[in-house]
């Protein structure tokens, strides 16, 4: 049932820069006003870049570094160590599951396995239907609510086996929403 995987470049020979939007540009501008140097609005630049695009194509990667003339392979190691650049699309709601020690303890394994089943998604997959791509984060900073996991902007605390289905409805089922 998914159908993509998230992981590193896409396999399109030759990318070429796309044009950055005029919001796009905007945005960028005024993070240059924020910043000492050009390399460092390199993550805002991304952020925003995948704000508007959903993710951050190789052509957007691109662009952007043309933009700030910085090399792509600096812009590439940013977007690689922050997590949360997504390198292929997405769904139009990212799961960002907490895979970290206080939720192990509180059983976030069998949430995850329920999650896992109910949306026939592992990580870094999307549902066939587009809705909802799962990743695995480190801490989400809301240990004592634990097992915890952000769906989309929202937070969703103390989850248990039996609430995933009504915390994830799927479209095609009944008509949810
Ligand atoms: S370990 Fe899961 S929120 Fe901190």
């Amino acid at each position: 049932m998914q159908q993509h995987v998230i992981a590193s470049s896409s396999p399109n020979p030759r990318p070429r820069a796309r044009d950055l939007s005029a919001e796009e540009i905007a945005e960028i501008e005024h993070e240059l006003t924020l910043y000492p140097t050009k390399q460092a609005v390199g993550l805002e630049a991304l952020k925003i870049v995948q704000r508007h695009q959903g993710w951050v194509s190789d052509e957007s990667m691109l662009a952007i570094a043309d933009y700030l003339s910085v090399p792509v392979s600096e812009l590439e190691g940013v977007a690689t160590f922050f997590n949360l650049i997504y390198r292929r699309p997405v769904g139009e709601k990212v799961i960002l599951f907490c895979d970290s020690v206080s939720c192990w303890i509180m059983g976030c394994d069998k949430v995850k396995a329920q999650l896992s089943a109910h949306l026939g998604i592992d990580y870094g997959e999307t549902t066939a239907d587009g809705e909802y791509t799962l990743i695995p984060v480190p801490c989400l900073g809301d240990c004592d609510k634990a097992p915890v996991m952000m769906v989309g902007e929202a937070m969703h605390r103390h989850l248990c086996v039996d609430t995933i289905a009504s915390v994830l409805p799927l479209k095609n089922v009944r008509g949810d929403k």
